[in-house]
C-alpha cells in the first residue's frame, strides 16, 4: 500500500476523460501536474481490444528466439539509440532487454527498427497494431495537452520487458528527456514513482494510460508542471512489459519557459536550448556522474 510518512494512504491521480464538462478534466489535469507530475487516464478512447494486441504482439517479439530479433538489433557502432537492446550481461545495475523506434511522424520513421515478426500477414502484425495504436496515441497526447503532441513533436515507442527477478531493479530511478511520456503496461505493476521522500507504486489499473510529464514540459512551464522521477521493479515470479510512448521535441526545437509564464513575479529558471543539446548535456552529466 501506498503510505507517505504521517501514514496517509496516497493515490497517483486519475482523470476521467469521458468527464462531460471539459473545464473540470482540464483542472485535474492541471493539479495532477503541478502535485504529481504523473496521472492515470481512464475512459480515453484507445480501445482496449487494440491495447491488448499491442502487448500481444510486443511480447510475440521478445518471446522470439535470440537470432530471429538479431535483424532489427542495433549495430554496435550505431550513432543512434534506436533498435532492439538485448539485455547486457555486463550490466548489473538494471534490467535493460527493450526495442525502441520512432512511431510518428512518417518522415521520421526508419522501419529497419521495426520487426516483422509478428508479420502482417493478418490484422495482428506487429506494423499494423503499431501503425492503429500509433493514431489512437497521437489524439489522445493531443487531448492531454493541446497544441503539444502537434507538427513540432516526434513519438518514439519503447517496450520493456522485464523476465522474472528478485535481484535486479528494472529502470533505475530517472526523469523522461522527453516532454510527456504515455505508458501502458501488462496486468504486472512494479512502477513507483517519487513524491515528498517517499517511494509510491503506480497502481496497476486495466486499460489506463499512465501519463508522466518529462522534463521538457517542467521547463516550458518554468517549473509549474512536475518532471516526474520514477523507476520500476520487477517481479519476482513473473514477467513484466511496458509500453511508453515519448512525446519529444523535434530535435532542433527550442526548448524553454514560454514567455506568458515568466515575468517579474516569475523569474526564469532555465536556459531555452535546443532538445539535442539538452539531451547531449544531460547524458553527459549522467555519464559523469
Ligand atoms: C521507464 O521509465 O523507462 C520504464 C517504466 C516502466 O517500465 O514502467
Ligand atoms: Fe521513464
Amino acid at each position: 500500500m501506498n503510505v507517505d510518512k504521517r501514514g496517509q494512504t496516497k493515490k497517483i491521480p486519475v482523470v476521467d476523460l469521458s468527464d462531460p464538462s471539459d473545464e473540470l478534466v482540464a483542472h485535474a489535469v492541471v493539479k495532477a501536474s503541478e502535485e504529481w507530475g504523473i496521472f492515470q487516464v481512464v475512459n480515453h478512447g484507445i480501445p482496449a481490444d487494440l491495447m491488448r494486441r499491442l502487448q500481444e504482439v510486443g511480447r510475440q517479439f521478445f518471446e522470439l528466439p535470440a537470432a530471429e530479433k538479431e535483424s532489427v538489433t542495433r549495430p554496435v557502432d550505431s550513432q543512434d539509440i534506436k533498435g532492439y537492446f538485448p539485455k547486457d550481461p555486463k550490466h548489473l545495475k538494471a534490467w535493460d532487454d527493450h526495442l525502441i523506434h520512432n512511431i510518428w511522424p512518417p518522415a521520421s520513421i526508419n522501419y529497419r527498427y521495426w520487426p516483422n515478426n509478428p508479420s502482417d500477414y493478418s490484422d495482428d502484425g506487429f506494423r499494423d497494431v503499431t501503425e492503429e495504436y500509433t493514431r489512437n496515441v497521437t489524439k489522445l497526447t493531443e487531448k492531454i495537452v493541446e497544441g503539444l503532441g502537434g507538427d513540432e513533436a516526434e513519438y518514439v515507442i519503447r517496450i520493456n520487458y522485464y523476465p522474472p527477478s528478485d535481484s535486479v531493479i528494472g529502470a533505475p530511478a530517472h526523469t523522461d528527456l522527453c516532454a510527456l511520456a504515455l505508458l501502458v503496461s501488462n496486468e504486472v505493476p512494479g512502477l513507483q514513482v517519487f513524491k515528498d521522500d517517499h517511494w509510491f507504486d503506480v497502481e496497476y489499473i486495466n486499460s489506463a494510460v499512465i501519463v508522466l510529464l518529462g522534463d521538457q514540459i517542467m521547463r516550458m512551464s518554468n517549473g509549474r508542471y512536475k518532471n516526474v522521477l520514477h523507476r520500476s521493479t520487477m517481479d519476482k515470479e513473473k514477467t513484466r512489459m511496458s509500453w511508453p510512448v515519448l512525446v519529444e521535441p523535434k530535435h532542433g526545437l527550442v526548448v524553454g519557459p514560454l514567455p506568458e509564464l515568466t515575468g517579474d513575479e516569475n523569474p526564469l529558471k532555465f536556459e531555452s536550448l535546443t532538445f539535442q543539446d539538452y539531451v547531449y548535456r544531460k547524458i553527459k552529466k549522467l555519464l559523469r556522474d
